[in-house]
This record gives C-alpha cells, structure tokens and sequence, in this order.
C-alpha cells in the first residue's frame, strides 16, 4: 500500500458503509451468514449475544428472523461511527456502540455467546480479538472469516487498496485468508476449543464457520 493510498485500514473512509451496505437489505440473507445464525440458533443457550465487528446490522437481521433467538438481548459493537450510524437509523433501539475486537472493554463472560462475521480476515492479528471474543463469552464465540484454497501464496500482511468508483471508494483493507489451523491454534491460545468447523468453498477464498467453546 506504501506510497499507493492509506497505510491503515479506512472503515470510516468516504462511501466505504454506503457501499459496503450496498443492497443486502433487499437481499435474501446470505448462505454463509445463514449458515453461521444456524449454529448460533442450534447452540445459544443462555445470556446475551455480543456483535464484534457488526457493521450495519446484517448478521443482527440475520439473528432476529429467527424466532427462538428474539428473547436474547443484542449488543453490536464496531470501530466506524460511520456502519453504526446507518445500523442505528436501521434499528432504532438497538444496542449498537463504539467498541474494538481488540480491546473489548465487557466484563469477562459478560455475554452467553460473542459472534464475528467478516471480521478476522480484515485484521493483521487474529490472537488477541479471538482471545477477547472468548474472554467475554460464558459459552461460545462463532466465527466467520476468509480461509485460504489449499496451494494459494500468503496474502501480504499490509493493506490492499480496494476501488469502488461509483461509490467514491479508495481504502485499504487487510484481506488475510487464514488457514483452519491457524484459527484453531489462535482459539486454544484464547483459551477456547474449536468445537465445530464448516468451510463453505468459494472462488478467491473458502469461507470458515467456527463455534467455539470458551473454557
Ligand atoms: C466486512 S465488514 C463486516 C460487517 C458485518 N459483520 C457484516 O457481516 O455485515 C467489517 C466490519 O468490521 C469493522 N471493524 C474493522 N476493524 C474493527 C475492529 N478492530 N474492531 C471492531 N470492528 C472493526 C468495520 O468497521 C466493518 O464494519
């Protein structure tokens, strides 16, 4: 990125949350997202459910069609005040704050379970957000990220310009596809266990969806 735009990742940067917010409202849910809400579904037992990471609401769209997760109260957290403003025009009343995965200032096991979509591959170190998703959660954290086709060459560890024109979009973003073992080894440092692991194959990259379980 030297030299060729932002050297930090720019969430906040012009257009970026309109353009990442694009048109999913109109969209069914994706797969992958789905997918995960599927294991939250299955395993969220008790306590309230933290967002890391939420962006604009769609994993907390996701969460609330299903019927059986309605009585679990929802906090969202994110570094752009730029996502959770449109999340917060979206869901009036909902718990939506400033908030780092790398440094969540929650109470150990504050919550029941801590969810992350989208997340960890945009971040150059997964250690500590996964030990902080784990030390907040009582029961489980789910993951969603980018892993790496098997034979793909490591994704540099620096930020990427990404373009969008029609949006006014040039930021940087880490785009980090990690391997399943580098995950499952980042859990058990956390003080967590990978108790579940669907990977969902995709073109550039796979796609992870972890539960883990918060010893
Ligand atoms: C690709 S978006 C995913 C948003 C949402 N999880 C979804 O799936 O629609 C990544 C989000 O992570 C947020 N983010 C980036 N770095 C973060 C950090 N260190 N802590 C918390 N959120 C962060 C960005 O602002 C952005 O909203």
């Amino acid at each position: 990125m030297r030299g060729d735009g932002p050297d930090e990742p720019t969430w906040d940067a012009p257009g970026v949350a309109e353009w990442l917010d694009g048109d999913w409202p109109s969209l069914p849910v994706a797969p992958a997202v789905s997918a995960l809400v599927d294991l939250v579904e299955r395993h969220h037992t008790a306590g309230s459910i933290l967002e890391v990471g939420c962006g604009t609401g769609r994993v907390y769209e996701a969460l609330i069609r299903r019927v059986s997760l309605h009585g679990f109260p929802y906090v969202g957290v994110d570094t752009s005040r730029a996502m959770l403003a449109r999340g917060r025009a979206r869901y009036s009343g909902v718990d939506l704050r400033v908030g780092d995965a790398r440094g969540l200032t929650f109470a150990r096991r504050g919550f029941g379970s801590a969810v992350c979509v989208d997340l960890l591959h945009h971040l150059p170190d997964i250690d500590r957000p996964i030990a902080e998703l784990l030390r907040v959660a009582t029961d489980h954290a789910f993951l969603m990220l980018w892993l790496a086709k098997a034979g793909a060459p490591p994704a540099p560890i620096e930020p990427r310009l990404v373009t969008a024109p029609d949006h006014g979009v040039r930021a940087g973003f880490y785009e980090i596809p990690r391997s399943d073992e580098e995950v499952i080894a980042a859990c058990e440092r956390g003080g967590g266990r990978v108790l579940d692991l669907h990977v969902l194959e995709g073109d550039r990259h796979n796609v992870g969806l972890f539960r883990v379980g918060a010893r």
